[in-house]
């Protein structure tokens, strides 16, 4: 049985635990205000807000696309839909600055700009301006333009400066943001019966990879949560940092201590995908997703990590990365195992990270090509290197002979020029929609480069690259 609060509402079900959560609101429940359009994860029409309850006490909200999210990923939650965000005779802060902004017309995106504007509101950190219009990544609007909508947003965002952090909740409720029930939904969601529900079926993490593609046949399957066996938690020790490949791209972006060790890290996760998205992507989807132009993939290629593998008589086994990934779309996992965790080496005060990625739009889309490089320099010597690239093989790539090339040799432009003809040698790009292979070499180079320049600029500019 799936037992979840659906906006003020305890529901207990048997439907099928593969059913998407935008299914069962629209066509089980009858809730019509979730909007159903591009079923993949990209226009946010279908944007709910998704609660769980902190040890504190508080609820940690995330705004999700229910398209691609199953009915088992919602057990012990508290979802929100723009019914549950009306308040009883006037429109919430989020509805009145969309009015007030002139920013809907048709209305059919609508409902789920409210929800991330909501979905800000009830953040617990300070927000910004730039948090405000991240909120809103994932939206699309085709009719209303989107200078409305941002000024929207800059309201909603000036009204949360004044949030009184110590009783959010009562704040929000008592400036309008949302309706008095949110106060009763901590207690009822420790009162909902949340025993582990469903082990059979496929395995789902996030969803945002296995959705895309199946989301109709699995709307009559039960499928395994990943969450039942897989930790989302980040550890710590001995120099080493392991993730559990439960964590979501928002995870990773909000610890305190990842981004003390990667200071770009929240410059360099925004790259990937939407807000919603990045709620809701898991690191271990991304691992057996095996896309070539995987960012988390690629990402921690270059920090030369480890995957802690378990099968369902809790052997484990430990295999790198870079050795993970087969062939195309091919990886190092039986049917009977599963990623727990990642780990790697934390970088020291000489190493240095740098994440570069292109793609057709800046935000919101997958790469033509991205990078990653992790180099330790001593006395302007490189100790240590490791360099990966994606869109330019069947696999995302560690490349192996360029990281070992710069080893052990002064940092200069001679040896960044001639690593770089070596990373050619060790790439097979081809021509597909997102670039022709000539493109996809040119980008390569010119982002390569990008790493000396951004990681060491008071050794190398730009135009010590122009050929
Ligand atoms: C709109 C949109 C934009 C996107 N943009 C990007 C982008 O910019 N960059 C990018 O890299 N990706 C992008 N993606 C792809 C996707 O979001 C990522 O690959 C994501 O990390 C997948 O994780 P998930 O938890 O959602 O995977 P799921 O869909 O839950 O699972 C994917 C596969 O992994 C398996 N799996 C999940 N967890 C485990 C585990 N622990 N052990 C073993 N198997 C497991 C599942 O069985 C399934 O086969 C995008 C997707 C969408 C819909
Ligand atoms: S319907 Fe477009 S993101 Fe869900
Ligand atoms: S108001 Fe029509 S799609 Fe946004």
């Amino acid at each position: 049985m799936i037992a979840f609060i659906l906006n003020n509402k305890v529901i207990k079900t048997q439907v099928k635990s593969g059913m998407t959560l935008l299914h069962f609101i629209r066509e089980n429940q009858g809730l019509k205000g979730t909007k159903s359009g591009c079923k993949e994860g990209d226009c946010g029409a279908c944007t709910v807000l998704s609660g769980t309850l902190e040890k504190d006490n508080s609820i940690a909200y995330k705004s999700i696309t229910s398209c691609l999210t199953p009915m088992a990923n919602v057990h012990g939650k508290h979802i929100v839909t723009v019914e549950g965000l009306n308040l009883k005779n006037e429109l919430n802060v989020a509805q009145q600055a969309i009015k007030d902004n002139f920013a809907t017309q048709c209305g059919f995106c609508t409902p789920g700009f409210v929800n991330s504007l909501s979905g800000l509101a009830l953040k617990h950190t300070s927000i910004t301006e730039i948090d405000g219009i991240d909120a809103l990544s994932g939206n699309i609007c085709r009719c209303t333009g989107y200078k409305s909508i941002e000024k929207a947003a800059h309201e909603v965002t000036h009204k949360l400066q004044e949030k009184d952090h110590k009783n959010e909740l009562e704040w929000l409720v008592e400036n309008k943001f949302v309706p008095t029930y949110f106060k009763n939904i901590p207690t009822k969601l420790k009162n909902l019966n949340t025993e582990k529900n469903n082990t059979n079926g496929i395995l789902v993490s996030g969803g945002t990879d296995l959705y895309v593609r199946h989301a109709d046949t699995l709307l009559g399957q039960d499928i395994q949560n990943a969450t039942n066996f897989v930790s989302d938690k980040m550890l710590f020790a001995d120099s080493k940092c392991t993730i559990g490949a439960g964590a979501s791209v928002t995870d990773l972006m909000e610890n305190k201590q990842l981004n003390s060790y990667f200071p770009n890290l929240k410059q360099h996760l925004r790259l990937l995908s939407s807000e919603q998205i990045r709620n809701m992507a898991s690191l271990g989807g991304n691992f057996v997703n095996a896309s070539p132009i995987g960012d988390m993939a690629i990402f921690f290629l270059a920090l030369n990590s480890s995957l802690l593998i378990q099968n369902s008589i809790a052997e484990t086994r430990e295999v790198s990365l870079k050795n993970f990934f087969l062939d195309y779309k091919k990886i190092d996992l039986k049917d009977n195992e599963f990623i727990q965790s990642l780990s790697f080496k934390l970088p020291d005060k000489n190493t240095h990270f740098n994440f570069e990625k292109v793609s057709k739009r800046t935000y919101l889309d997958i790469a033509t090509v991205n990078t990653a490089i992790a180099i330790s320099v001593l006395d302007n010597v490189v100790k240590d290197a490791h360099v990966s690239l994606g869109g330019v093989a069947a696999i995302p790539k560690y490349l192996h002979k360029t990281s070992t090339y710069l080893n052990a040799k002064e940092l200069s432009i001679q040896l960044i020029l001639e690593a770089q003809a070596i990373l050619q040698k060790e790439i097979s790009p081809i021509s597909d929609i997102r670039g022709t292979a000539e493109y996809k070499r040119l980008l390569a180079r010119q982002l390569f480069y990008a790493h000396f320049i951004a990681l060491f600029p008071h050794i190398f500019q730009p135009n010590d690259f122009v050929v």
